[in-house]
């Protein structure tokens, strides 16, 4: 069985280091926020071109912190898209704001800009885009817009480790940048985590307060705080994968590039593309097809699953539909959700296996399935 995201083969790969990492953490008796946390801190914000890194709970977390770290309150809107994982609207949902959101670009299926200033109101705080399947937003124009009305921007960056908008690491250019470790993410633990970095002292530190009760000393709350830690285990672990994550980004750009020059000439499939100003980490490799549900079900039938991220924009969930401020129409985001499906992609994935894929989606579209 192929399988869409394999984190077990990346924990065989770097076996003998990660088990010498664990092992280390638990015979040193010291679970959370010690020297793991903190050398991952600054080794991740380093690798993103920031200053600080704050390590927390999940990639959901990293956005709702975020947010309570820009001060957002109910009855603040914040403009996001529809076609990203649950996670991000949930985020701006929990931290008492009102998501507002904006259509995506048919091509790189990132928040598009021009949109962005016409859903601008005066309760507009901040935006948050996401740059998702591992191509980054354009965040120059969204930066350009942003600045001009005040507005915060939080980069959504937990399917774009390592990925860059003209040359730099998205999760630099907003005032904050969000990280998810889940273990299927381009750099994933074992468990949940998550990290937000900025380059900002002051954010920094408020983040700090934040994701521990607001303890500035201990056991004494300054401000109102959660509970967000990323633990010890997970920060040692996601040092030694940290190492290689250029390397297995590389490879799922190579395997990317393979899927691209197989899958050009079916005639149907619209292939993603990498934006002109972007190095895409291709978290996902995610195709158009007119087919999806045939074509899914065909692959699955021969021994390949492939994924859908995600069936249900945000804005059609049940749970979202009245909480959020729509008018706008979603033309592309609705297009989108029928027809895209994900294809196995992961940096052990063997290029064996890829042409497996390929063959196997010629001959469907062959009409030898
Ligand atoms: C775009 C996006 N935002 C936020 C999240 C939330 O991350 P987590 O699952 O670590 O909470 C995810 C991951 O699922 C994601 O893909």
């Amino acid at each position: 069985m192929i399988l869409t995201a394999n984190p077990r083969e990346q924990y065989i790969s770097h076996k003998e280091e990660i088990d010498a990492a664990i092992q280390k953490v638990l015979s040193g008796g010291w679970y959370i926020l010690g020297n793991e946390v903190s050398s991952f801190e600054q080794e991740f914000a380093q690798f993103t071109g920031s200053a600080f890194g704050v390590g927390v709970a999940s990639g959901t977390d990293a956005v709702f912190l975020a947010l309570k770290a820009i001060g957002i309150e109910q009855g603040d809107e914040v403009i996001t898209v529809s076609h990203t994982a649950t996670a991000t609207v949930a985020a701006v949902v929990a931290a008492g704001a009102t998501p507002v959101f904006v259509d995506i670009d048919s091509e790189t299926y990132t928040l598009y800009p021009k949109l962005l200033e016409k859903n601008i109101t005066a309760r507009t705080k901040a935006v948050i885009p996401v740059h998702i399947y591992g191509q980054p937003a354009e965040l120059d124009r969204i930066l350009e817009t942003a600045k001009k009305h005040s507005l915060r921007v939080i980069e959504d960056c937990c399917q774009a480790h390592g990925a860059q908008f003209q040359g730099k690491p998205v999760g630099s250019f907003g005032d904050m940048g969000c990280f998810s470790f889940y273990p299927t993410k381009n750099l994933g633990g074992v468990g949940d985590g998550g990290m937000v970095v900025t380059s900002d002292a002051e954010l920094n530190a408020k983040l700090k307060l934040l994701r521990l009760y607001g303890w500035k000393e201990r056991y004494s709350s300054d401000i109102f705080g959660y509970n967000s830690r990323l633990d010890e285990i997970q920060a040692a672990i996601l040092r030694v994968k940290l190492k290689t994550l250029n390397k297995d980004n590389n490879a799922r750009r190579y395997l990317a590039e393979l899927y691209s020059a197989g899958l050009k000439d079916t005639g149907d499939l619209i292939l993603p593309l990498e934006a002109d100003y972007a190095r895409h980490v291709y978290h996902l490799y995610v195709v158009r097809t007119s087919k999806r549900d045939a074509l899914m079900d065909y692959l699955k039938a021969n021994g390949v699953l492939c994924g859908i991220h995600y069936p249900v924009p945000v804005h059609e969930q049940k749970a979202f539909i009245e909480l959020s401020r729509g008018g706008e129409k979603l033309k592309n985001t609705d297009l989108a959700k029928d027809r895209i499906l994900s294809l196995p992609l992961y940096p052990e994935l063997s290029e064996k296996s890829v042409e497996k894929v390929i063959s196997l989606i010629k001959k469907f579209y062959a009409g030898k399935s």
